[in-house]
């Protein structure tokens, strides 16, 4: 059966890094229907509108999406996406890779941050000249369907295998109500599900982390914490070209690299497009295609290792030239 899916390449280096993951997927004999769709500055300068509606829609009913990123209108673009596609977790691997120069080599870490409430919810207010408030969310819903997630996870020996079980870091002792429900709720179903669980006050955790991230492996989070914790991993493991991301929802996805449109490098043929193949590496997984992203992963991997390699990682080759490497591996 033909599986749909939705390619949004957004803006700047959306462009190129894209299509060099759909040259990856198109290297395995899968029955995939490659629908491109437009999102971003550039149509918003066209039609007025960053998030077409046809887009949104397209993305709503494909067996998957995959996106660039966005320049100026990221918000108005990835946040309306993750909703298209009902996503609930957003999972990102940060894992430094033998060849690529990197703070802490040892990283391998895979944040699963909550993708729909916390302070992401949208309810902000300016009261008056002097006051903006904000409403924080947390339900037990979402945070027991994230911990559900994270059991299944780390069940399905998804996380790094160094560590067991998983952690969730939270800052219950302060934000008693919201993050105390999280953090009671992610326990709850942990224990529920006999899965091994600690707990790290977020704060501890971004001192831990650096100091050494050996001692982490799976790291369940409220959404602003999965956001800002998962980049300061990415900074451990050798820069934003390498991190992909996957929002996983109930019977779609979307999956992204963690970078944006990098306006400094763009146009030029130069980015990295790893973050963009691996992303693709983890939407076979999602598709069922679990041996086949695992050699993708392999294949980008070994050219890491052995070059070629952009800009950013101390070469000088094109975003072309690493793609081809990569598929050559394949
Ligand atoms: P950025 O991730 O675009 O760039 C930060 C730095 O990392 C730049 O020096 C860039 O050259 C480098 N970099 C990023 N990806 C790279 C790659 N694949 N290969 C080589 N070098 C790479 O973040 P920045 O500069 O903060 O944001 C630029 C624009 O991207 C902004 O308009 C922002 O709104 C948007 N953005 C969009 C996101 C999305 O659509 N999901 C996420 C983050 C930023
Ligand atoms: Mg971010």
């Amino acid at each position: 059966m033909t599986q749909r899916i939705v390619v949004i390449e957004g803006d700047g280096i959306g462009t190129e890094v894209v299509p060099a993951a759909v040259d990856v997927l198109e290297a395995f004999d899968i029955d995939f229907e490659f629908v491109a769709a437009e999102a971003g500055d550039a149509v918003k300068a066209e039609t007025g509108e960053a998030l077409p509606a046809a887009t949104y829609e397209a993305a709503a009913n494909a067996d998957a999406t995959l996106f660039g990123a966005a320049g100026e209108t990221a918000a108005d673009v990835i946040l309306p996406l993750r909703d298209a596609v009902d996503s609930f977790v957003n999972v990102r691997p940060a894992k430094a890779y033998p060849g690529v120069e990197a703070l802490r080599p040892e990283t391998d870490v895979v944040f699963l941050r909550e993708n729909t409430e916390g302070v992401y919810s949208g309810h902000e207010d300016r009261l008056s000249d002097d006051l903006s408030t904000l409403t924080r969310v947390v339900t037990s819903s979402a945070s027991r369907e994230l911990a559900e997630f994270a059991c299944e996870f780390v069940d399905d020996g998804r996380g790094p295998d160094h560590q067991d079980g998983f952690t969730v870091a939270h800052k219950a002792n302060v934000m008693r109500e919201t993050d105390g429900r999280f953090r009671e709720e992610v326990l709850a179903v942990a224990e529920e599900r006999g899965v091994d669980a600690d707990e790290e006050l977020m704060d501890a955790f971004a001192t831990k982390l650096p100091l050494d991230p050996t001692q982490y492996g799976v790291v369940v989070c409220p959404n602003l914490a999965g956001d800002v914790l998962s980049d300061l991993a990415a900074g451990l493991v050798g820069g934003l070209g390498l991190l992909p991301s996957a929002n996983i929802g109930h019977d779609n996805a979307l999956f992204e690299p963690v970078h944006g449109t990098a306006p400094d490098i763009a146009g030029e043929g130069v980015a990295n497009p790893t973050a963009a193949i691996l992303s693709a590496a983890m939407l076979l997984e999602y598709l069922g295609y679990v041996a086949e992203g695992e050699r993708v992963r392999e294949a980008v991997e070994r050219v890491l290792a052995d070059g070629p390699r952009t800009g950013d990682l101390g070469g000088s080759a094109t975003t072309d030239e690493v793609t081809a490497a990569v598929v050559d591996r394949l």
